[in-house]
This record gives structure tokens, sequence and C-alpha cells, in this order.
């Protein structure tokens, strides 16, 4: 039995994130929003349902997920999402495993839903900003690659938006489909980094309103009328990029100084971009489902004295991180760490909060 609580919240998965929304739910899993109690801020987690058998040994055990080490290898690279933590609790009645892993948020949600959102409201992007997205792209997908790891699934759900301070920041997510060079052979390297590059002429062409979700584009097949609504520089730079993934590249190498001549080029288009009128590129502070971040925030504040040797705290739920009531416990950590390693064998890593 969990001691009677004086003086903290005590969290069910172990480190004080409240559920605020789901945010995208994959074959494997699902992502939500969440809010951390530490910071008030926001974040995403990502939740995967695995068996237990998986975990064959104690190294694998406690191992971050496949996903989670691969963000931990391209976690200098500015444009990548930032793994922030993880966690894997272990049910032993079930054999089950879940695997939690908690990432930065990207506060304009995925290509995919600006995309969505243009169409609806009738926009078309300004080139400026797709300039600065392509150019940003090209060389997030070079740094990934020269740090060794094709990235394999990069669809405008995969490619994040962030803005700050009157910018738009580009941000490759999911790496769930990655592999590593040493995974691969040659073929299979070089064809996945001309893929990965294939992945964003795509994306490019459905912002640009050239194509349709699913449908793959070849730049020839654009007719002159949509060509006409950007300049020639910009279409020049679309037009050689699709040459590029076209053919066979000899080298990693060799591809790279294709795709840099390509940035360069988009260099000369650049010019400066202009938010105004694009109200769904701003960010908005999505509501809490439900209340419970109040109450517990109530309660941390009521205690914080003593919360300093209560630090962990506890929702009740049926299943952790859904937290549907709030029900006040508290523990000293040490009692935590003994107690759900015994239940649930939870192990976990925190980088930052
Ligand atoms: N860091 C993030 N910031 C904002 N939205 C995110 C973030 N991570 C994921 N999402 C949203 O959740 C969806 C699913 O997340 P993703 O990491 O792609 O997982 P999956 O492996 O299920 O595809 C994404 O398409 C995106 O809309
Ligand atoms: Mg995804």
């Amino acid at each position: 039995m969990l001691p009677e609580s004086q003086n903290a919240v005590f969290f069910n998965e172990g480190h004080g994130y409240l559920f605020v929304k789901t945010l995208g739910q994959g074959q494997f899993g699902c992502a939500s929003l969440v809010r951390s109690l530490h910071n008030g801020r926001l974040y995403v987690r990502k939740e995967e349902l695995r068996l237990s058998e998986v975990y064959s040994d104690h190294q694998a055990r406690t191992q971050p997920s496949r996903e989670a080490q691969l963000a931990l290898k391209v976690k200098d690279i500015q444009n990548v999402y930032k793994l922030k933590g993880w966690v894997r609790h272990f049910s032993s009645a079930e054999s089950k495993a879940l695997e939690v892993s908690y990432w930065s948020l990207c506060n304009l949600g995925s290509m995919n839903g600006v995309y969505d959102a243009a169409r609806k409201y009738g926009h078309r992007l300004p080139e400026p900003l797709l300039c600065q997205w392509l150019g940003s792209m090209l060389k997030t997908t070079i740094q990934v690659q020269q740090a060794g790891i094709i990235h394999r699934d990069g669809h405008e759900g995969n490619w994040l938006l962030h803005a700050e301070n009157g910018r738009v920041k580009v941000i490759l997510g999911d790496f769930g489909c990655a592999k590593l060079r040493e995974e691969c052979t040659q073929q299979q390297w070089l064809s996945g980094c001309r893929s990965d590059f294939a992945n964003i002429l795509q994306i490019m062409c459905l912002l640009c309103g050239f194509t349709d979700k699913g449908t793959p584009i070849s730049m020839s097949q654009v007719s002159s009328y949509r060509r006409e609504r950007y300049s020639c520089g910009f279409m020049q730079v679309l037009d050689v990029l699709e040459a590029i993934v076209q053919t066979r590249p000899r080298s990693t190498t060799y591809l790279h100084e294709q795709i840099s001549h390509c940035i360069a080029m988009l260099a000369q288009v650049n010019r400066p971009v202009d938010l105004a009128g694009l109200s769904y590129l701003r960010p908005t502070v999505p509501k809490l489902e439900f209340a419970p971040y109040e109450q517990a925030r109530g309660v941390i504040a009521k205690n914080r004295a003593s919360f300093k040797n209560w630090n962990i705290a506890t929702v009740s739920s049926e299943y952790p991180g859904r937290a549907s009531s709030i029900k006040v416990l508290g523990m000293p950590r040490e009692f935590h760490d003994k107690y759900y390693r015994k239940e649930w064998g939870s192990i976990y890593q925190k980088f930052e909060h």
C-alpha cells in the first residue's frame, strides 16, 4: 500500500507530466501534448506498448528505445527534435512494456497541418517562406546523413514547425523508421539518402499546390500555369532537385555536393519573409482537456516548503499518463523507486525539464 500523503503530488508515470490532448495516433502508439508540473511548459509524449520479451537482457531493458537512441545521436543538429527524457514501464502481469519518451514541442505542429490550414483558408504560402523551409530541410537532411543516419520516413507529418520570435523553424521529427549506415548495404544507404531528398521535393510540391497528398510528383508534369505562381528562380531549384533525386548518385559525398548546389541557388532567390496575414503560422496555447493540472498545482503551491523532499507526485489513473481524476499521494523518492521497480519495474532517465 502507498503511504498517505501529506506533502506532495505523485504521478503514476513517475515524473510529473499531465496529459493535455492527443496529437496523433500512429500504428503502434500515440503522441500527446503534455504539461510538465516542474516548469509548466508543454512537451510531446510518445507512447508505445510492446511485449516485454523483446527486452532479452538487463542491457536491453535499461537502454532507451531505438528511436530515442537515434535521436540522441543527432541531438547536436539544430533542426532535429530534441529528446527530453524517457521511461519504460514493465507490467509483469501482462508481459507488456510501455515505452514513453518526451520531446520538445514544435508549437505549429507538422507540415501536414500547415498544408491543411493553407488549403482551408485558401492561402498560398509565400515563396520566400518556402525557400527558407526548403533550404533548411535540405541542410538538416545532409547533417543527419553525415551523422550516419537515413531517416526514411520524411513525409509531411514528420517535418514539424516551431515559431519563435516571429520566425518559423523547420524541425525533423520521428526517427521511428530511421536506419544507421552500418545496418545498410552501400546500395541501400545511397538510395535511402536519395529518397530522403525526394521526400522533401514531394512536400514542397504539396505546399506549392502542385500535387495532392499521396500523389508522386514529377516536376516535368507541373503545368506552366502552376509554375507561373512562383518565380523562375525557385522553380529552377525544384527542377534541379528533381534531376538530382532521379539519378543514381555515385557516392553520398557526390549527392551532398549536388544538394549543396541547390542550397546555394536558394540563397540567390531568398528574400525577407513576411509572415503578416498568415495567422495559422502563429502558435495558440492549447487548453487542458480536464482540470487536474490546476488541482495539482494547488497542492504543490500549498506544500512548497516540503515539496523539496517529496519530489514525486501521482495522479491516479487506470493507465499511466491517462489521468482522469486526481488523488493526492506522496512519498519520498527512495520509496517510490523501490515500489515502482518492484511493481512496474520502471526505468527512466530524465535529461531536462
Ligand atoms: N515535437 C512535436 N511537436 C509537435 N507535434 C508533434 C511532435 N512530435 C509529434 N507531433 C505530432 O504527432 C504526430 C505523430 O508523431 P510522430 O513522432 O510522427 O509519431 P509516429 O511514429 O506515431 O508517426 C506528428 O505527425 C505530429 O503531428
Ligand atoms: Mg510520424
